[in-house]
């Protein structure tokens, strides 16, 4: 099954694509994680993101689309994914369709994880990330066994550059003047499914398996 989780900066997006992309056997692929590898590795595409993410704004369509589009190109993608951080806007989304339409691909289902203003900044402000293996923590929702220690690789968690205050806020205008449009678009397409995201992550987690059942119930998922 091929699914787009949508949503603002904070909702879940990272945290639910990780876990159900292990419990379907689908690989994730997510733009910002992508993106974040490029600036790690100092490629001219991740020089070129780095001061947009930086300052909180969306990083040009095509250099996104190019990274996406080579993603792709790989095999793993024929058998369904979870794609998160992408469509961020509704020329993305366009885009996207044309992308898929190469090895025969669709989106089956998009889910908006609904998440208040008030638990984004909770939820933004304590996130912490491994530097190794990028799994993600919280500093009092879901905090390491060791302070700042990855629990399953050891190495140090750090901050996001972009967790800063000021930059959470633009990160938020740029999500509401930019990104929202994109459930309307799925709306339109019949594929949209709500989700209360406030909530427990394993509950969220369980909600979108629910959806995931009810769309194809002889899909496979893993306990
Ligand atoms: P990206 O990395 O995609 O960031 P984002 O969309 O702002 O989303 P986040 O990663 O901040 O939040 P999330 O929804 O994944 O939440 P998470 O699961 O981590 O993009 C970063 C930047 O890259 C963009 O600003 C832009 O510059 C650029 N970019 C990326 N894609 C692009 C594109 N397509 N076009 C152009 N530019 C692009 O959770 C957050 C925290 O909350 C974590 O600490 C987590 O542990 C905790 N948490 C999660 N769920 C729960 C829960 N249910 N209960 C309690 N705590 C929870």
């Amino acid at each position: 099954m091929n699914i787009v989780l949508l949503g603002p900066p904070g909702a879940g997006k990272g945290t639910q694509s990780k876990r159900l992309a292990e419990r379907l056997g689908v690989p994730h692929i997510s733009t910002g994680d992508l993106l974040r590898k490029n600036v790690t590795e100092g490629t001219g595409l991740g020089r070129e993101a780095k001061s947009y993410m930086d300052k909180g704004l969306l990083v040009p369509d095509e250099l996104v689309t190019r990274m996406l589009t080579g993603r792709f190109e790989q095999k793993d993608v024929r058998s369904g994914f979870i794609l998160d951080g992408y469509p961020r806007n509704t020329a993305q989304a366009k885009t996207l369709e044309g992308i898929l339409s190469g090895p025969g691909l669709d989106i089956d289902m998009a889910v908006y994880l609904d998440t208040s203003e008030e638990v984004i900044v909770q939820r933004l402000s304590g996130r912490l990330v491994c530097s190794k293996c990028g799994a993600n923590y919280h500093s009092t929702n879901m905090p390491p066994k060791k302070e700042m220690v990855c629990d399953a690789c050891s190495a140090a968690l750090y901050q996001r550059a972009d967790d800063k205050e000021e930059t959470i806020r633009r990160r938020l205008e740029v999500y509401n003047n930019e990104s929202a449009p994109v459930i309307d678009y799925y709306s339109a397409k019949g594929i949209l499914k709500r989700l209360a995201a406030d909530g427990e992550a394993m509950a969220v987690l369980d909600k979108i398996i629910d959806l995931v059942r009810e769309e194809d119930d002889s899909f496979k998922i893993q306990k």
